[in-house]
């Protein structure tokens, strides 16, 4: 999705801006842009259609500023173009905007614009906010008075930064739904969307609230809100270490993060398992045990594989603390007026903690009077922030599109929590030790996975011409099979259903020939014998089988199986699940795709 960088300080602001709006490319865009106001006047701008790299070439020796802005596009008002790109510039040439998010009564704005003599040169809607703040820019008013101004004129979401070529000496910045996060230095500023952009420069950074706006001068900088009222923000320093921004020696992010999975598993579990009391501490659910005896009902939400990973959670709650748990796509839930119950516990679910349907379900879960927890990846990020309490999975950054490290995590702590909530109620401090141990054993029982990605890759070669593939599990493994049908379509575009083993003979059967090949969650639980008796079926119809299993399957019913070890039956699923993001990633590889900037994608959705 679109990124935004900015510079202000005694250097040349381009390399910054061209580094950072690099840093910004696993989060997917189609072109990219820079602005720079020089001590001489006047605002130079570059921007195209394309890759950062092909930016960087374009741009002339002369191309100086102390102050700049930058951008990486991904389109949704108008075609990827290089008048479309950003930055956007009002008529005379004095104000530059870059902008994430969505203008929603551009239209509106431009019709009112053109008739006071705006000329538009883009499709785009951030124009409009260009043209905006020149009007509202006149003489002796002040850049962050005539930025206030004008957006108090829109309808949307946004997190823009604004530069005036009569006024080098600041950026004003505002966040509303898009986020913005200032970066402090040594009597030098910088602005990103995104903390990867500027990590390398400084740690100390604050993030911007919606509705919040800031003046970015070289020495520092002051925040208020859209009604002129000074806020005070205290700096946050980022603990994420710099090398998780660069692939450390492997072909690709995604590779990368997937085999990081032990590291950052243990993270997620450092220093909350309690084996005096077989159970979990978990110490921002700002719950206590009275509290949390009180909820009754317990509904996650979350978009795409956060909301699997949801899921498995919801299963792992019901099982370990028998409460009724559920979860939903955040992106459906805030559209349904849902019903929102004082006994209900609302989690929301986020890697990035930007993604606009999650945070929007949040506020709606919390406009209602319900409670919500976050589990969460980005510290200090708005769905984090918006929360009541919740548990960070200190995962590390996520830079490839695809999740993986940070879908395990979640399951993690979702297990932690459903131990914490069982050994609340009724789950038996013998069951609370089975899980811790098994807890324990994860990340070492991840590596042994691991070890087979070459074999891993020799099938995913196999399987990756197929038209399609289905994935299958029944119960538990269900939820596994639809993040693996989601990893397998989004990295390598081969179409792939995910079905429960048990509605196969309701209709999808019909589907089963050798062209369709089956991914099938075999674990060796309770339903094994039903599993088998669907393999069974799938073979009869000339069906090919690839099972994850504990245990071989008969020849005559897998033609190929990858074995991982056992956990106890509940953890089970975050095992059987490692497996389906290496073959994911192989048959990507055999397919020759980008996979850590698959098409059409962006990292984090920060748009409706
Ligand atoms: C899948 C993927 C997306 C995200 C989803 C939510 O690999 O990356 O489906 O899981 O967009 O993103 P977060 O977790 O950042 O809210």
């Amino acid at each position: 999705m679109c990124g935004i960088v900015a510079y202000i300080g005694p250097k040349d602001a381009t390399p910054f801006l061209l580094e950072g709006l690099a840093r910004l490319e696993y989060r997917g865009y189609d072109s990219a842009g820079v602005a720079v106001a020089g001590r001489t006047g006047g605002i130079k701008v570059r921007k195209v259609k394309g890759r950062v790299a092909d930016l960087a070439a374009d741009i002339p020796a002369r191309f100086k500023g102390a102050t700049g802005i930058g951008h990486t596009r991904w389109a949704t008002h108008g075609v990827p173009s290089d008048a479309n790109a950003h930055p956007h510039l009002d008529n005379a040439e004095r104000i530059a905007v870059v902008h994430n998010g969505i203008v929603e009564n551009a239209d509106e704005l431009r019709v009112r614009l053109a008739a006071d003599g705006a000329v538009f040169r883009s499709e785009t809607d951030t124009e409009v906010l260009a043209h905006l703040v020149a009007a509202h820019a006149t003489e002796g008013v002040e850049l962050e008075e005539a930025v206030r101004a004008a957006l108090a004129k829109v309808v949307g979401t946004y997190g823009i930064a604004v530069l005036d070529a009569e006024r080098p000496d600041r950026i004003v910045v505002a966040r509303n739904g898009s986020p913005i996060v200032l970066g402090i230095g040594e009597k030098e500023m910088f602005v990103a969307s995104d903390v990867s952009a500027l990590v390398r420069y400084t740690r100390q950074v604050v993030h911007l609230e919606d509705g919040e706006l800031a003046t970015v001068r070289a020495d520092g900088f002051r925040t208020f809100t859209e009604d002129a009222r000074t806020t005070h923000r205290q700096p946050s320093t980022v603990d994420w270490e710099i090398d998780s921004y660069d692939t450390g020696g492997y072909e690709h992010f995604l590779l990368k993060e997937i085999h990081e999975q032990p590291g950052s598993v243990e993270r997620t579990l450092s220093g909350r398992l309690d084996e005096r009391f077989a159970t979990a501490h978990l110490g921002g659910l700002n719950l206590d045990a009275r509290e949390l005896r009180e909820i009754r009902r317990v509904k996650i939400l979350g978009c795409g594989s956060a909301y699997y990973a949801g899921e498995m959670g919801a299963q792992l709650i019901e099982e370990l603390a028998r409460i009724p748990a559920h979860s939903e796509p955040a992106s459906e839930f805030r559209y349904r007026n849902p019903v929102i119950e004082a006994d209900t516990l609302y989690i929301a679910v986020s890697q990035s903690g930007e993604t606009y349907d999650t945070l929007a379900a949040v506020q709606e879960a919390k406009r209602k009077g319900g409670r919500v927890l976050g589990v969460v990846n980005t510290v200090g990020s708005a769905i984090a922030r918006e929360c009541d309490g919740g548990i960070y999975l200190h995962a590390g950054p996520e830079i490839s599109v695809a999740s993986t490290k940070a879908f395990t995590s979640t399951v993690v702590a979702f297990a932690l929590l459903a131990l914490h909530f069982g050994r609340i109620h009724d789950l038996s401090p013998a069951d609370g030790r089975r899980i811790v141990s098994a807890l324990k054993a994860l990340p070492g029982q991840i590596r042994e996975v691991l070890a087979q990605s070459d074999e891993i890759a020799r099938l995913a070669a196999e399987y990756a011409d197929s038209t399609g593939m289905m994935f299958i599990g029944r119960v538990r493994g269900y939820p596994v099979a639809r993040e693996g049908a989601q990893k397998l379509k989004e990295i390598s575009y081969v179409h792939a259903e995910a079905y429960p083993a048990s509605e196969l003979k309701h209709g999808p059967l019909a589907l089963i020939s050798p062209e369709l090949p089956t991914v099938a969650l075999v674990p060796d639980d309770e339903l094994l014998d039903k599993n088998l008796t669907t393999l069974g079926e799938i073979k009869a119809r000339s069906g090919r089988v690839l099972a994850v299993a504990h245990r071989r399957p008969e020849a005559r019913l897998a033609d190929h199986c990858i074995l991982v070890p056992r956990s106890e039956p509940e953890l089970d699923p975050l095992l059987l699940n490692i497996p389906l993001q290496l073959l994911a990633y192989h048959a990507a590889v055999a397919l020759k795709r980008d996979v850590d900037k698959p098409r059409n994608l962006a990292k984090s959705v920060t748009v409706e």
